[in-house]
């Protein structure tokens, strides 16, 4: 097996042999998924508890106009019983989370099965309390602390639907996502400490229901205990109420297709769109591609580093290793604080055995030199897992060797808010990796590689094009919340009876898929997900911007960065401060994460007679790869490109 003279790499004979899916299993367990979905998830299904079990299974459509995605449909589940309570009778003194804090110096938390049973039910009282009933929504807004766990799961065990909001994003981001769900409550802490600074989130929860309904409630975690204002009558301390609460609390009997949680996410227009998961599919994906793709096995330490406001934290630290009665690490912080060795030395003090983070932070990481990595032992690792953006062979072959000493298979994950789980990835006894290939598909889903031009499927095994998902998966996103149509439009439009992911890929002659990058106006800054639109609406909104236009252009460390064309107010001095300002007003609009990387003073932007940017020349200039800008007829001012070529900032 080879690829244009590309290495392959195994897992060892032991690994294999102890793993719960071979090549031979692989091959016979997929090829099942994909010719029999029903009787291969009725089986998976069992997997978690069901209070009445399921009859039906896949009740699925694609057809534009009518899609509908129903899996287990008419199952009644409680997804907190089955990643708490069903665990007790075996693991009640089994730690469920680890939680690690920002510094190091303060000490760790090992909260039992028990005890996770016991702050849930408490929690839950306290939403109860609040008013919150099963359907209504509740944003959270909190650091990577244990009481996020709780309350995701407090809300799942009464069935309210949680909606996080990263704790990096801004006032008006958070405030967007309160009223866009309708929450009747936010949960917040008073301050955020990450890397040794401490965010206000408490301050900027106050700034954003400056906007809401004033029935929306506060519930605060006193987590740092530094003075915060106070609401009387809104804000609620919510570990005293915790104190003061039972520790009994039934757990709600929940269809399979009840919403379990919504979370935004960054589309290529308009404004972020709430992707809702239910409860039975989506546990059951979780808690399977959790198992399987990192071979989780029993007494076995799982860190995810990810945040619990993104995807990954809900389904690879809370609902996936919780679903399986695994332990589970929660970090506070930040892999460079207090040193560049921090991640290293979690997992030698909490004797981690599976790691999983974003190429982002390798490269970062891999930059300060292989040293912060040798001073930990390292030896409880077994697998390595990667997420968020295309893993370059570099990076993929740094981690190999300095962290996983090239004992640890590298699991590449590709998968999406969209799609619950894993959709494309090594099984580590399984499937032979390629730095770099997300490798094959999932049980269950089926890749089509199509062109984009034609829109028909290209049948060769080696290919290119746009990648596509024929049918659905348990864990697949249900629809938008509120806007049914939007999420028909947004993924099942451009290429009618196919799920579209919006990535490109290649497919190479040994069937391995190669992830390239989004193919719409979205871009992939750190493992993060940014709608140029989102940025260019913001950009706008300042006093002295007359228009403006985003593009991605290719970073060392952060895999793509942001690259803004401002055109400024007719009189108004393009400066430096200037320059400052807006990079600040965008953080402040949307969150850090939004800053752009670059911005260029364009007098004007290329456009077509008709008014529409071509932003193909945008990319192109962005990229310093000028030379090949194509046809430029078309535009009704060529000579915006000859400024903006000279003017680049990009001379990388
Ligand atoms: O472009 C793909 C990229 O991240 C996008 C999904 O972003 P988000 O919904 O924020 O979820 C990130 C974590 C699941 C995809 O459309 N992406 C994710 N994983 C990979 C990837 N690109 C290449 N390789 C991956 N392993």
């Amino acid at each position: 097996m080879s690829d244009h003279g590309q290495a392959v790499y195994t897992a060892s004979k032991d690994f294999i042999a102890a793993a719960h899916v071979d090549a031979a299993a692989y091959d016979r367990m997929y090829a099942a998924s994909v010719a029999d979905p029903e009787a291969f998830w009725a089986e998976q299904g069992k997997r978690i508890d069901w209070i009445t079990p399921y009859t039906l299974v896949k009740n699925t459509d694609f057809t534009l106009g009518q899609v509908s995605i129903k899996w287990f449909e008419d199952g009644v589940l409680n997804v907190a019983a089955n990643c708490v309570d069903r665990h007790l009778a075996t693991r009640a003194n089994q730690t469920a989370i680890i939680w690690e804090p920002d510094h190091p110096a303060t000490p760790a938390r090992h909260i039992t099965y028990a005890q996770l049973h016991d702050g849930v039910c408490r929690m839950a009282n306290v939403l109860k309390a609040q008013g919150v009933k099963k359907g209504d929504r509740v944003v959270m807004y909190l650091p990577m602390i244990p009481e996020a766990a709780f309350a995701m799961l407090a809300c799942a065990r009464i069935g309210a639907i949680h909606s996080i909001v990263f704790a990096g994003f801004s006032p008006d981001a958070l405030a967007n996502r309160i009223n866009d769900s309708a929450a009747k409550v936010v949960i917040t802490a008073d301050f955020a400490p990450r890397g040794g600074k401490k965010t206000g989130l408490k301050a900027n929860t106050d700034a954003a229901l400056l906007h809401c309904s004033d029935r929306v409630k506060c519930l605060v975690v006193k987590h740092t205990g530094d003075q915060t204002t106070w609401i009387d009558g809104r804000d609620i301390d919510l570990k005293a109420e915790m104190a003061a609460a039972s520790a009994d609390c039934p757990a709600e009997p929940m269809g399979a297709e009840d919403p379990l949680f919504i979370l935004y996410t960054s589309g290529s227009t308009g404004k972020p769109k709430g992707v809702v998961h239910t409860s039975g599919g989506y546990l059951v994906y979780a808690a399977m591609t959790h198992q399987i793709t990192f071979d989780y096995q029993e007494g076995d330490v799982f860190w995810c580093t990810a945040d619990v406001g993104w995807v990954t934290g809900h389904s690879y630290i809370i609902y996936g290793p919780l679903a399986n009665g695994a332990t589970t690490v929660m970090f506070e912080g930040v892999p460079t604080f207090p040193d560049a060795s921090r991640f290293w030395q979690v997992c030698d003090k909490h004797k981690v055995t599976q790691f999983y983070t974003a190429p982002t932070a390798i490269r970062s990481l891999m930059g300060m030199g292989k040293e912060w990595v040798e001073k930990c032992d390292l030896s409880s690792l077994r697998l390595l897992g990667s997420v968020g953006e295309p893993i370059n062979p570099e990076a993929w072959h740094w981690y190999n060797e300095t962290v996983g000493k090239g004992r640890c298979p590298i699991v590449d994950t590709f998968w999406q808010t969209e799609t619950g789980g894993h959709l494309i990835t090594p099984l580590p006894g399984a499937i032979p990796q390629k730095p770099g290939s997300a490798t094959k598909p999932f049980f269950g889903v089926k890749p089509i590689v199509l062109d984009p031009a034609t829109a028909q499927i290209q049948q060769a095994t080696e290919t290119d094009g746009v990648l596509c998902i024929a049918d659905s998966w348990p864990g697949q996103m249900r629809t938008l919340w509120g806007d049914h149509a939007r999420f028909e439009e947004a993924y099942f439009s451009q290429y009618p009876g196919y799920y579209f992911t919006g990535d490109g890929c290649r497919r190479d002659a040994d069937g391995y898929y190669w992830i390239t990058g989004r193919v719409d106006d979205v871009i992939n800054v750190s493992g993060h997900r940014m709608g140029t639109a989102e940025v260019e609406s913001a950009l706008v909104a300042h006093a002295q911007v007359a228009e403006a236009a985003v593009v991605g252009y290719p970073h060392d460390i952060k895999g793509q960065g942001i690259y803004a064309y401002v055109t400024l107010m007719n009189g108004v001095e393009p400066t430096d401060a200037l320059r400052k300002e807006l990079e600040g007003w965008v953080r402040t609009e949307i969150g850090p994460i939004a800053k752009p990387d670059l911005i260029q003073w364009a007098p004007g932007l290329p456009k077509t007679r008709s008014g529409k940017i071509m932003r193909r020349i945008l990319r192109k200039i962005a990229e310093n790869d000028f030379g090949a800008l194509g046809d430029t007829s078309t535009l009704a001012d060529p000579s915006v490109v000859d400024d903006l070529i000279a003017n680049r900032m990009n001379r990388g």
